[in-house]
């Protein structure tokens, strides 16, 4: 496992604590979070040979579900919490490229990727990182490259309160589309436990 940036920065874990880690996937199961992972693998559809990258893609989930539909795609993965990589990589003995990094600051040259994944991760950030972020994945995908996002777009009470204020209603949608990104009207798909999540489809030209 690489470090593809720099290590220094805070971050908010899985579930807002580091010690709530081992219960991330039992989270995963009790939402259903899986039937949205395989609606985003499907709405990516990847084509053989194409490079895939998750962008905090925590126990792997979401690569894993990649990885079952599709053999001949490139994955990878990116997120800065080790315990969550260290879960990825027994689920998916070496299938995927994991690196130790962040979203605001993404280690691999322009235009590598030609579908970026990022899965309930942008509630993790504040306002500024996630521009940041969002300016980084439309750097790393190639042109005519897809963003295909789900996050929370409702207030919420949990431990990421203050980074929902600017998730709500349209407001992700509007914020990929002021990154330069041409995007599909929002999927909204509610989530046992995550709530009222949105469904982003991003394009690059
Ligand atoms: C709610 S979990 C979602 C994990 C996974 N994408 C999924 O759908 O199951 C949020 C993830 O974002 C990661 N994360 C937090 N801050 C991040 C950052 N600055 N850059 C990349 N990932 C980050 C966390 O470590 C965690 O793995």
């Amino acid at each position: 496992m690489a470090e593809t940036s720099s290590p220094e920065r805070d971050y908010l874990p899985g579930m807002g604590k580091h010690y709530l880690l081992p219960f991330y996937d039992l989270v995963h199961q009790v939402s259903a979070l899986a039937r949205v992972h395989a609606e985003m693998v499907e709405l990516a559809r990847p084509q053989p040979g194409q490079r895939v990258l998750d962008v905090g893609c925590g126990t792997g989930n979401l690569l894993r579900a990649t990885a079952k539909r599709h053999r001949d795609v490139e994955l990878s993965g990116v997120d800065p919490d080790l315990k969550m990589l260290a879960r990825a990589e027994r689920k998916l003995r070496r299938r995927a490229r994991l690196d130790r990094g962040y979203a605001q600051e993404l280690g691999f040259p322009g235009a590598t990727f030609d579908v970026v994944f990022s899965s309930l991760m942008l509630h993790h950030l504040d306002t500024t990182s996630k521009d940041e972020m969002l300016a980084e994945v439309r750097r790393v995908l190639k042109p005519g490259g897809v963003l295909v996002l789900a996050d929370i777009v409702h207030h919420h009470r949990g431990p990421m309160k203050e980074h929902l204020h600017d998730n709500v209603g349209d407001s992700v949608r509007k914020r990929i589309e002021a990154a330069g990104f041409t995007v599909e009207p929002t999927r909204v798909r509610r989530l046992r436990m995550f709530g009222t999540t949105g469904v982003e489809v991003a394009r690059v030209h």
